[in-house]
Order: C-alpha cells, then structure tokens, then sequence
C-alpha cells in the first residue's frame, strides 16, 4: 500500500511552523503512521553578504597592471602576462581553501588556460557559477576590460573564505581565457561540460567591465531571478539600472545561455557614448564613450572609477550569498515514498508508486523529481517518470561508459498538461547483466 510511505510536508519549513505542516496533513487524510514529518531540517534565510573592500579589489587590479609591465605590456592569450595572471589569481585561491583546475585549450597556435576554483561544499546538484575573462588585448594591460571583473570575481570568492560561508548552493568560480579571441575558454569549458554536469549548474553569473571610467550601471536582461537580485541591489543604494543592450552575447556568458543555463551579470559600459539622460541620472560626462580607453593601451589602473569597481564588487557578493545560501529550492509540497523496490538484473521495468491527492489544476511546468537509487553500476538503469495517466518522461536513460554508483539525483520535468493529482510512477529498468540495485526512495516536489 502505498499511501502509508507517502508523506506529504512543506520544504519551505520556515515559512510554516509545525503546527500548520500537522493541519496540512490532517487535511491531505494522510494515515496517523506516516505522520508529516518535515521533510528535511529548517533552511535558514539567505544570509547577507559581507561588503566586499574596494582596497581589496584594487589591490588586484595592481598586481594585474604589474604584471602587465613586466610582460610586455600586456596580458593576452598566448603571452607570458596571461600565465602569470592565472598563477596569480590561482595562488590566492589555493591559500584560501579552494580546490582550483586549470584546463588548457588550444586556440590560435597557442595554448589557452582556464581557471575554475570549487568551494567546497554545497549541494553539489546545485552549482552556482561567476566568472569573468582573464585575457586583455594585446595592446594595452587590459585593467577594466577585464582585470575588473576578474578581480571582483578574486574578491568575492576570497570573502567567501573569509567568511568561511557554508552554502546551501556550491559555489565556483571561473576566469576565463582567450575571451577577446572570440569567448575561446568559456565556450571550451561548457562544450566539454557532460550534460549530467551541465544540468547541475543553476546559473552563471558573468562580470565582465565594471569599473568603466564614465560608468553607466546596466544588469543582462537574461535570467529573470539573477536580473532581480541585481536590480533589488541596485534599487536598495537608490542608483537606477539600465538593461544591457551594448551586444547581447559577446561575452563568456553566451556559451552557458546557448545550453539553457540561466545567465546574468553586470556591466559599466564599452564603447558606446553616454547620453545625457544617461549622464543626469548617473553622473559623468554625456556625449563621451563609458570606456574611452576601451581596447588600448590606456586600459591601465588609471581607467577605473573606484566608484563603480566598488558598487559591482558588492552587488556580485550580494548575489553570490542570495543565490548560493538559505533555501535552494523555492517553496513546493513533497510527496515521498521510501518503501525499496528492488531492480532485477537485466530483467523487466519495475515501478515504485505515489499517490498524490488534495491538489487543485495540473502539476508544474518546474516539476522536481528526486530520486535515489542504489546501484552498482548506474549505466545499466533507464528512469523514466509516469504521470498518472501514463505519460512517460524520460528521466535518464542507459549508457556503457556511464560506471559510476547510483542514481541520486535530482531531474526538472515540464508536468504542466499532467493532472497533479492521482497515481505517478517511477519506472526503472536495469538493461545489463551483473549489477544490481534497488529503489532505495523517490519524492516529487510541486
Ligand atoms: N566582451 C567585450 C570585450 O571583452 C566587451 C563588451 C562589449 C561587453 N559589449 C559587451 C561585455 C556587453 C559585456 C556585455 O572586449
Ligand atoms: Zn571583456
Ligand atoms: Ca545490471
């Protein structure tokens, strides 16, 4: 009987207190022995982001210019300044816990490198991502365009450290090579993402210019949640917004959108001009370019406006510790079974049954699906879930190389022409011989 391993609750613990969870399950009729357990402890609220030192993010730019100098003037890809950016940057990250990666491309004849520093910890089916582009231009130090991304970016992710933040999300970083060649790293980075990795990251956040000298403050117009948190940031210092028009899609952000990962970010302007209404709400001289130095060689640490460097570095923190901390799945009632059904070794499907009842209308278009089985060779397991009318969707299916232990995983089905309410059904099969394993529970989340 299945209704006696169903148990609906709230996710959104905090919001509802225990005495309104136990008046929803006398409401659903749910059996007196599968009482409405929350389904997991409380998340906490998001946390607040510390205020991220514009001295700190300075300091980086320096050492970016430094390098630069003793570089031949620059720090583009393919040069001796790029290297010793990345080691730069790497250097610090190692010092402050984070586990780094380099991965090397080839792009033009040279070898290319990004720089992806994890922090360890999270869910790791819930990966937030920022990043920026290392490279410059091969004709200047390259400080704005994009030492100051990068070193917001650096900045951020050593407060992170600092604050020894514990994330609900995991959190990466990323800083990214040969941008100016035509976004070469980033696009490198996601096409050799498989698609289970792919599928974890929960937005990229890209900064790339945020510290132009005539600065206007535009946030991408891309995911609607990410766009918020900047927009609500912005609005909270009393400093309008605009959306950024100045070239959809050149930067490192395209590669993750052009996958279906959600994107947003933060930009102060290339080489388009200031207008005057521009100027009115946001200062600075009207009928000028946001960064008149914009790929030359003036593009020193003398190309900044500390104001803007310092608002972007916060509003990016801000963002960080939002998204990453306090609940990672918004509000939604869970069904749950934890009855095991076994899976027979190459043999026939199997399905595990949820009675979900009480519900008004079809199920989501944000249906989440978690599902933990145990096996010994993941590979050998197709998964499909079952609306109550029978409708199948594919959640994963059988791969040769795939070696790895278990399914534990959580999969996003559109559900939207499903009836919420009735009977819905995991379906696995085990379709190669020797390893075994069993539906160990499953729950859906509307
Ligand atoms: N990506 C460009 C560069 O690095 C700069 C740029 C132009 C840009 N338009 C943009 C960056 C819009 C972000 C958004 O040279
Ligand atoms: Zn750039
Ligand atoms: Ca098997």
């Amino acid at each position: 009987m299945t209704s006696s391993t169903t148990r609906p609750s709230r996710t959104a613990s905090r919001r509802v207190a225990a005495v309104a969870a136990v008046a929803l399950a006398g409401l659903l009729a749910v059996p007196a022995a599968s009482s409405a357990a929350p389904e997991r402890a409380a998340a906490p609220a998001a946390l607040a982001a510390p205020d991220i030192p514009l001295a700190g993010v300075k300091a980086h730019l320096t050492q970016f210019q430094s390098i630069a100098n003793a570089n031949g003037g620059n720090r583009a890809h393919g040069r001796t300044g790029y290297r010793a950016s990345l080691d730069y940057v790497k250097a610090k990250l190692d010092a402050a816990g984070y586990t780094t990666t380099i991965q090397q491309f080839t792009s033009s004849g040279s070898t290319g490198y990004n720089l992806v520093a994890d922090w360890p910890g999270g869910d790791p089916d819930q990966v937030l991502m920022a990043g920026a582009h290392l490279d410059s231009v091969t004709s200047g130090a390259g400080i704005n365009d994009n030492g100051s991304g990068s070193a917001a970016v650096l900045e951020t992710a050593l407060a992170v450290s600092r604050a020894q933040l514990q994330p609900t999300k995991h959190l990466r970083f990323a800083w990214w090579g040969a941008e100016e060649l035509g976004l070469v790293g980033s696009k490198y980075y996601v096409a050799n993402l498989p698609a289970t990795e792919r599928a974890k990251i929960s937005g990229y956040i890209n900064l790339d210019m945020v510290g132009s000298p005539n600065p206007g403050y535009f946030v991408y117009d891309d995911d609607p949640a990410i766009e918020k948190v900047f927009k609500d940031w912005y609005t909270g210092i009393g400093v309008p917004t605009e959306i950024e028009t100045e070239g959809d899609g050149r930067s490192d952000h395209a590669a993750f959108k052009n996958v279906g990962i959600p994107v947003g970010g933060l930009f102060t302007g290339a080489s388009r001009t200031k207008t005057a209404a521009q100027a009115t709400k946001w200062g600075g001289t009207a009928g000028q370019a946001f960064d008149r130095c914009y790929h030359s060689s003036c593009d020193t640490t003398a190309n900044i406006n500390d104001t803007a460097l310092d608002r972007n570095s916060d509003a990016l923190a801000h963002a960080v510790w939002t998204l990453g901390t306090g609940d990672p799945l918004p509000p939604g009632e869970v069904y749950e079974t934890t009855t095991d059904v076994a899976i027979p070794d190459n043999g026939a499907a199997v399905t595990s049954s949820l009675t979900v009842s009480g519900r008004t209308g079809n199920a989501p278009a944000g249906l989440r699906v978690g599902v933990d089985i145990k096996h010994t060779w993941r590979g050998d397991l197709v998964v499909d879930l079952l609306a109550p009318d029978g409708t199948a969707y594919r959640l994963k299916n059988s791969s040769s190389s795939d070696s790895a232990d278990n399914v534990i995983a959580t999969y996003t089905v559109d559900a939207s022409s499903e009836t919420a309410n009735g009977t819905w059904r995991l379906r696995v099969q085990d379709v190669a011989a020797q390893d075994t394993g069993y539906i160990d529970s499953w729950k859906l989340t509307f």
